[in-house]
């Protein structure tokens, strides 16, 4: 056995190619879910300055004020991994002026994100999103749309029977009278709260809410809920929305205590949990941030978005096969390698994804190879073949073999690849 000399950091994984291709497959479904709403992708940096996230998901908040890698570099720039998408998209759409251009932008991405969060099954310290924002649209539609759009991916990949929690954080003058409820609350159970609720409660009580320590979710079940605070206006947004989903088939239920964990949220918020063989993860979490773009310069502009956590994701849906070679090159021996070479680039050349054993070896050990590789055609040319002019054709699922002109071969391969 080798030894070695390195290992992964921990919570960093890596994606081997016995998976990217399940990967593949749902980020193209993804991009394509995306485009038929109207979305188009943007790429932003995966290094962002440290003030960025502090000021847009908030000092308070768990991201911030534990699990962001951030580091000074050679020059002396604060910087940060970015732990999640939103606040550099939103950074983005302010730096070129992209309110100025265009009235709503409908953009989303897919990438790798950073957070020294404790490891464990499905949570990592870097994992993947695919996000989605919607900037320049105001409430409900939009958020709507957002939640039919994963509902519609979410049944592509085969996740079927999620459902869409949500709740409505109201408006700043509703959540100070939230805050000021929650205060009364918890101020008289202050000694069985968690350190870090006590000092929540002074600093940002929403956020006690959202706290996993056993003794506070067990207080959280008799605290009072946002709808109470909420105005007239925010209930039949929130009554639109339900009805929009409804029409659309949607799976929804509203959770009158559900906050998320970061502290841009104003309206809408919601998140998507699943059943997997290790219990409940949240697959997705969301909602509409209306003043982030304000806080980060630009005017003043409604907006909300969602991201799905990949790895969880891939973990709760059925499992995606992976697909076998099209053609396996069968060659005995050097004196077929120039042959086997031009059928190979002719293969290729039509589409076909061809390969051969670069080791040569017995006919019985390449065939093997063929079947380990899933191929479903194997074309054999050995020095008879050559010399007739021929290529045998297998079918490896009918087990079928023909021998075929060679100026027919391509077409012969594409005919039992059925194409
Ligand atoms: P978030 O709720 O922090 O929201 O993360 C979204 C999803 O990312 C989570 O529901 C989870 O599936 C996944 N996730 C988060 N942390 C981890 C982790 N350590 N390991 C594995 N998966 C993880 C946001 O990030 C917001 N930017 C979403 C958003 C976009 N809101 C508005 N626009």
């Amino acid at each position: 056995m080798t030894q070695p000399l390195f290992q992964k950091i921990r919570g960093m994984h890596d994606i081997l190619p016995g998976e990217t291709h399940a990967w593949e497959r749902v980020e193209s479904a993804y991009r394509a879910v995306a485009a038929a709403y109207g979305y188009r992708e943007i790429r932003i940096p995966v290094l962002e300055a440290t003030g960025l996230f502090a000021r847009s998901i908030g000092d308070e908040t768990d991201i911030v004020g534990k699990e962001m890698y951030s580091f000074k570099d050679a020059g002396g720039d604060d910087l940060t991994l970015r732990p999640e998408g939103t606040a550099g998209v939103v950074r983005a759409y302010v730096e070129h002026s992209i309110p100025s251009s265009e009235p709503v932008s409908k953009w989303y991405y897919v990438g790798p994100m950073f957070r020294r969060e404790r490891p464990q099954k499905g949570r990592y310290r870097q994992f993947h999103q695919a996000g989605a924002e919607v900037l320049g649209a105001p409430p409900p539609f939009a958020d709507a749309e957002l939640a039919i759009m994963l509902a519609d991916f979410f049944g592509h990949v085969g996740l079927a029977g999620s459902t869409i929690r949500y709740n409505h954080l109201g408006g700043s003058e509703a959540r100070s009278r939230f805050r000021g409820k929650l205060e009364e609350y918890y101020g008289g159970k202050k000694d069985s709260l968690c350190d870090d609720c006590k000092r929540r409660l002074e600093t940002n009580p929403l956020r006690l809410l959202d706290c996993k320590v056993e003794s506070c979710v067990a207080l959280k079940a008799g605290a009072p809920a946002m709808r109470e605070c909420l105005s007239e206006g925010d209930v039949a947004v929130l009554g639109r929305y339900r009805a929009l989903l409804d029409e659309s088939g949607v799976a929804s239920a509203e959770e009158p205590r559900l906050v998320r964990g970061l502290d841009y949220y104003t309206g809408i918020v919601f998140e998507v949990e699943v059943a997997t063989a290790s219990g409940p993860v949240v697959v997705c979490g969301g909602g509409r941030y209306d003043d982030l773009v304000g806080r980060l310069g630009g005017p003043s502009t409604p907006a909300a978005g969602y991201a799905i956590g990949l790895e969880r994701l891939m973990e709760s849906i059925p499992e995606i096969p992976r697909p076998g070679l099209d053609l396996f090159v069968l060659v005995p021996g050097p004196a077929s390698e120039r042959a086997a070479a031009r059928l190979l680039r002719e293969a290729r050349a039509a589409g076909i994804g061809a390969d051969i054993d670069p080791r040569g070896g017995s006919m019985k050990s390449q065939m093997k190879r063929a079947d380990r590789l899933g191929a479903a055609v194997v074309a054999i040319l050995r020095k008879r073949e050559i010399a007739a002019g021929v290529v045998s054709i297998k079918d490896m699922r009918t087990g079928d073999q023909a021998e075929v002109p060679s100026g027919d071969a391509i077409m012969g391969i594409l005919e039992r690849l059925g194409r």
